[in-house]
């Protein structure tokens, strides 16, 4: 049976890129070496990494002022490297409380500076995003979750202000289009985008790192990384290449516009269906609903391990909450394909008419 890949993160690829890594796992770009097996100093290698490099900067139309990095550990070794460059331990930094990353975030910027929370929405649980609220001049930066992966909100107008925007937008990168020259600096693990775990993306200003001037460790300082063309130890080579593979076959289907187009389409399916079938119920505000994570829930417990079960049985995997969270997630990511879509909320149809 083939499978509907609604994971929430390592999630769905495209099939093509799926087939063009496991080729050049064999024999990469036909020169009898593997693509595991070549140095990152070699022309082979320094020419994945600056097409990749160059790729992002096209598909975001980022002007000249914008670094492209591939960083190791994560997009929480993000939470801790931004406020250990950016943020001496008098400052203050803003941040936005949205959710179980956002608030992880907070946690590690609490080591390094002041941190201000400016918004949260953890009085109702998550389940709207903050907006008109008031960012001081005073600090460095704000930092929000574009995307929260968990909750199933998303940032869809971000705030105007002076303060450089700091923006974790792991679950949301490349699946639509907006200024990202609005931003000061952009991270995102690349394990549900664009492309394979191991590589975090990291988006920078120029004028972010001109201020950095603390006495850091060499590999966390972004300066070396972006001196060193993002080559400063060796780079988790077949996952960067891997998005490469990702962000070639972004730009051939249409590039961000159509990833937004097909994004929309999927999750307007989606959220009619719950809106439509009085057994499912979604918590989130509706102008703040994520359209690449739904969350939603089914009154009665017992009827939702029977959902849960039917999934399996139909071979639609991921679908299960978050641990803290319960309930049901449906990922939709760029691979997903509408098919998938059209598949669980036919499965949600037939469980309503069975149970509601
Ligand atoms: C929005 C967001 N931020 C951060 C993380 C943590 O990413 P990583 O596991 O790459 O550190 C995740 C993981 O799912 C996420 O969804």
């Amino acid at each position: 049976m083939s499978k509907h890949n609604f994971n929430s993160g390592p999630s769905i690829l495209p099939q093509e890129v799926l087939e063009q890594a496991s080729t050049a796992i064999i024999d990469f770009n036909k020169i009898g070496l593997s693509i595991l097996e070549i140095g990152h100093r070699t022309n082979w290698f320094v020419d994945v990494m600056e097409e990749a490099r160059a790729l992002v900067k096209e598909l975001m139309q980022l002007n000249e002022q914008y670094e492209v990095l591939f960083l190791h550990g994560g997009a929480t070794t993000q939470f801790m490297q931004i406020p250990m460059n950016l943020l001496a331990n008098t400052e203050s930094a803003a941040y936005c409380d949205n959710g179980i990353w956002g608030s992880k975030a907070i946690k590690e910027a609490s080591l390094f500076g002041n941190v201000q929370v400016v918004a949260s929405s953890k009085d109702k649980n998550y389940t709207y995003i903050n907006k008109g609220f008031d960012i001081p001049e005073s600090n460095k930066y704000l930092h929000l979750t574009s995307n929260n992966t968990v909750e199933g909100t998303q940032w869809h107008h971000f705030p105007e202000t002076n303060v450089p925007l700091v923006v974790d937008m792991s679950s949301d990168i490349f699946s639509r289009q907006i200024n990202f020259n609005q931003f000061s600096l952009i991270y995102a693990g690349a394990q549900k985008n664009m492309g394979a775990a191991g590589v975090t993306l990291v988006v920078i200003n120029k004028n972010m790192v001109e201020k950095i001037s603390k006495n850091i460790p060499a590999i966390m300082h972004y300066n070396n990384h972006i001196e060193a063309k993002s080559l400063l130890n060796t780079p988790p080579v077949f996952a960067v290449y891997v998005s490469l593979l990702t962000l070639r076959w972004i730009k051939k289907e249409g590039g961000l516009a159509e990833m937004q187009k097909r994004a929309e389409q999927k999750s307007a399916l989606l959220y009619n269906t719950i809106d439509a079938l009085p057994l499912f119920h979604s918590t989130i505000d509706k102008e703040d609903r994520s359209n690449m994570n739904a969350v939603f829930f089914i009154k009665d417990e017992n009827l939702q391990n029977k959902f849960l079960e039917e999934c399996k049985e139909h071979g639609m995997i991921g679908v299960k909450g978050y641990r803290t969270m319960g309930g049901i997630r449906v990922s939709m990511y760029n691979a997903l394909q509408l098919a998938s879509v059209e598949a669980i909320t036919q499965l949600m149809k037939n469980f309503a008419n069975k149970n509601g």
